[in-house]
């Protein structure tokens, strides 16, 4: 865990947690992505234990206690985004939140939960492989791992005009501080098979790798910003989803 790192990206959910405040939660996967109701990728939720990594809000955890989970328990290292996750789930029974980062156990159990999930928050990891190990540790036999990031060619490529030219090589990979955010914001830069490696290394089973863009006219409209453009996703996927399984 890169301590230093997570100090850093801590303050800045802290400060700027209001602006995310249920931005693209389930069943949302991201911007200018297809929806859980497009790709049904959660099967059974009714009477689930779920496990959210990288909670934000509460919006995702929400949705599952909509459809029925049983148990609700998140995780997030932001002070900011587990009160308001807590008003969130106020009137929700049995709901955990741990104030943590995904890089460390803050005491969850093992071999328990029926799903794991996390939306838009892996990338944030400062050690993938520690942090997939977590969750498959978290995990019963046969439960599911469900995730989605921005895609890792997406930050790689720059709409300039009409044109999408190459900025950074696809190989690279490691901490970047992101452009389009104010304060310092420092990510990984993961290959689709460094992601699909560490799951496997970590005894998950892929099931389902997801690239696709969902652009109707009011996906366009509410997703238009100075990062998300419907010109650069008709040639790039915004976001990677990945759906796998710890063996039985
Ligand atoms: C885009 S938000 C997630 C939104 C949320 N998953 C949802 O469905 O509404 C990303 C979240 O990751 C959290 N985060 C970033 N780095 C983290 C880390 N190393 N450990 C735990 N949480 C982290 C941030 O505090 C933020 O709440």
């Amino acid at each position: 865990m890169n301590s230093e790192t997570i100090i850093i990206n801590k303050q800045t959910w802290d400060e700027e947690a209001e602006r995310f405040f249920g931005r693209n939660p389930l069943p949302e996967y991201g911007p200018l992505a297809p929806t859980e109701e497009d790709i049904m990728l959660f099967d059974h939720i009714q009477g689930k234990k779920v496990l959210d990594i990288g909670c934000g809000s509460g919006h995702s955890l929400l949705y599952m206690h909509n459809k029925g989970a049983d148990e609700l328990w998140g995780l997030d290292f932001s002070k900011t985004q587990i009160h308001t996750a807590e008003k969130v789930l106020s009137n929700c029974p049995s709901v955990q939140l741990f104030e943590a980062p995904m890089e460390a156990n803050p005491g969850l159990p093992e071999n328990y939960f029926d799903i794991a999930y996390s939306i838009y928050a892996i990338g944030w990891t400062t050690n993938l492989q520690q942090t997939i190990m977590n969750i498959h540790s978290y995990l019963k036999p046969g439960g599911a791992f469900i995730f989605s990031w921005e895609h890792p060619l997406y930050n790689r490529v720059k709409q300039v005009g009409t044109e999408l030219l190459f900025q950074h090589s696809y190989h690279e990979e490691g901490f970047y501080d992101h452009e389009a955010w104010k304060r310092p914001a420092i990510m990984q830069q993961i290959k689709l098979s460094t992601y699909i490696n560490t799951l496997i290394d970590n005894g998950f089973i892929i099931e389902k790798v997801i690239e696709e863009v969902r652009m109707s006219e009011a996906d366009v409209e509410k997703h238009q910003n100075r990062w998300y453009s419907d010109k650069k996703a008709k040639s790039i996927p915004t976001t990677l989803i990945i759906k796998c399984r710890k063996s039985n």
